[in-house]
């Protein structure tokens, strides 16, 4: 256990540091080269994407977060009393305020975290706004299977918290396998609130992800930057432009980094050609209809109980139960 300076204790489930190098190399190997988006978020990637929630044109964060101060109340009355709220990646919390803020007699709130710092001081920070509410953080890959501490008192349910359209990352059968292990974590009688961004026009999604400002751009390229510094590999970054495009046929944005010109990069060892024009895939979004995303939860194991929207209807708010 670890202990913040607020006294909050810390369940330290952290995986060993994933291979970064094994992990660039194999993926740069495949055909389209690709990066795996996990590795965005060192320190100045994690500072980008905060940059990035505050963007003009990125109406997620925003419109996510004003779908819980409407509607807070409504999903908290939708997940019932008794309740233990387990929230993966849930950042800095503030949504997740919106949510325990109205919650009857809430048993405990389990933050799921791979940022530990991040973890324990969002955990300490909410904490000193609910002093009575149990908050037993876990520092873990939540898409990896997962074993949940023990509260004081027993919960009559489990409800997971999933905001940020992060399931967006992932594609639909690796979406709908952590989907059934959120169904089996919360077991009978058990919940799970999520964030998925919406279909929309096209102009709407690629302004979100090629803002004006750069900054998804600067995010995009940190992934280069990372391996130069961490891997010692030789990427020219100045070679390197990023793209967003919506691929309008599947539903997701893909986010891409372009070779200027006919050009080699050496990670630890291996030499990797790259043609003018020639993409490195970093990031799929997959953005769903309300419809699509039902049915992928049904799949998995859940029923539709309720959705929360925006007026445009750009972000939906879902809360499924277990079936029985
Ligand atoms: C954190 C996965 C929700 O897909 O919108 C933002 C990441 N990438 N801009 C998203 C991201 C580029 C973001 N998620």
């Amino acid at each position: 256990m670890n202990r913040h300076a607020s006294g909050v204790a810390v369940l330290d489930l952290e995986p060993a540091a994933s291979d970064f190098l094994a992990e660039v190399i194999e993926s740069l190997f495949s055909s389209p080269k690709t990066l795996p988006s996990k590795f965005f978020y060192d320190e100045r990637g994690s500072d980008l994407f905060q940059q990035i929630c505050e963007l003009p044109e990125y109406y997620i964060t925003r419109t996510e977060a004003e779908i819980l101060r409407v509607h807070g109340a409504e999903m908290a009355a939708s997940i019932g009393e008794n309740a233990e709220i387990v929230g993966f990646g849930t950042g800095a919390g503030i949504k997740t305020r919106m949510l325990l803020g109205h919650l009857e007699n809430p048993i405990a709130y389990v933050p799921v975290d791979i940022s530990k710092q991040r973890l324990m001081d969002s955990a300490a920070a909410l904490q000193c706004e609910m002093p009575t509410l149990e908050i037993l953080p876990v520092c873990a890959d939540y898409l990896q299977p997962l074993q949940l501490p023990r509260s004081s008192r027993k919960p009559d349910h489990v409800a997971v918290y999933f905001p940020g359209s992060t399931i967006g990352n992932l594609e639909p059968p690796i979406a709908q396998d952590f989907l059934r292990r959120v169904c089996r974590l919360c077991g009978h009688s058990g919940g799970l609130v999520i964030g998925v961004d919406l279909q929309k026009s096209p102009e709407i999604l690629e302004a979100a992800y090629n803002d004006s400002a750069g900054v998804t751009a600067a995010f995009n390229l940190n992934l280069l930057v990372r391996a130069n510094r961490e891997l010692g590999a030789d990427f020219d970054i100045a070679q390197w432009h990023h793209r967003a495009i919506y691929n309008r046929e599947i539903g997701r944005i893909e986010m891409h980094l372009l070779s200027a010109r006919q050009q080699t990069a050496h990670v630890g060892g291996e030499e990797f050609h790259f043609f003018p024009g020639e993409k490195i895939i970093t990031e799929f979004s997959y953005k769903y209809t309300q419809e699509g995303f039902i049915a992928l939860a049904a799949t998995a194991g859940f029923r539709f109980s309720h959705v929360w929207t925006d007026p445009q209807k750009l972000f939906a708010v879902f809360h499924f139960v277990v079936a029985d």
